[in-house]
């Protein structure tokens, strides 16, 4: 399963490529934009720098809605440097310029997917990724991780090559939960990703060796 981390905080993505565990980054507008980063060379400049820190896929989202505009924009994003991923909307258009990125080896990242359908569409447009939104889902009282394992269901019985990005992963049971089901990414806050370290046990645990440790060697 690969660990990709959900920000554009720089600080955060180095932390998590310190950790060793870090498989790639995904950014969309609104996390760019909880960054301060504005603007094209700005926000051009920040996916360098992101791959600069991190060594796997880099997810950067086009805010064009129509087939020229998206094509327009991932092109200049595909070039900008060979970790890039690009990002675009499940919407009509955004499944023909996957059709044409798939055609020209251009990654792809289909998000905004909330459904199986737009899960299977986007595999049969050729997508690299597509991202369940599963958080989003929970939110509304539908079960994000059923349509995770519905996907992965869909694509075992034809041998989709499309990786399954499980994303909108708020906690670390997400994480676990994912892995039960066979996604094979998933993208999450730093926190869901430290949450895997954690055990009371563990910290009791390592407390009382250090402890005995201690007064055997005194
Ligand atoms: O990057 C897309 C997705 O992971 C957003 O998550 O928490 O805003 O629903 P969230």
């Amino acid at each position: 399963m690969k660990f990709f981390i959900d920000t554009a905080n720089l600080s955060q993505i180095r932390e998590a490529q310190e950790l060793g565990v870090l498989d790639g980054v995904t950014t969309n507008p609104s996390l760019m934009a909880k960054e301060g980063i504005t603007g094209k060379k700005n926000i051009l400049n920040h996916y360098s720098k992101i791959c600069d820190i991190v060594d796997g896929d880099v997810s950067a989202e086009v805010i064009s809605t129509d087939f020229e505009g998206i094509v327009r924009e991932g092109e200049e994003l595909a070039q900008l440097h060979p970790q890039i991923v690009v990002k675009v909307p499940m919407i009509t258009e955004g499944i023909k310029a996957i059709k044409y990125f798939s055609s020209k080896t251009i990654k792809t990242n289909c998000t905004l997917i909330f459904s199986v359908g737009q899960a299977l569409i986007a595999a049969k447009a050729g997508a690299t990724y597509i991202s369940p939104f599963i958080g989003r889902l929970d939110d509304v009282s539908t079960d994000g991780l059923n349509l995770i394992s519905e996907i992965v269901t869909i694509f075992d019985n034809y041998g989709f090559s499309t990786q399954i990005l499980a994303a909108s992963v708020r906690h670390t049971m997400h994480i676990i939960d994912c892995a039960k089901i066979g996604a094979d990414v998933m993208t999450g806050p730093l926190s869901s990703i430290k949450g895997l370290v954690k055990h009371p046990l563990t910290d009791i645990g390592l407390k009382k060796f250090l402890e005995d440790h201690k007064k055997s060697n005194q």
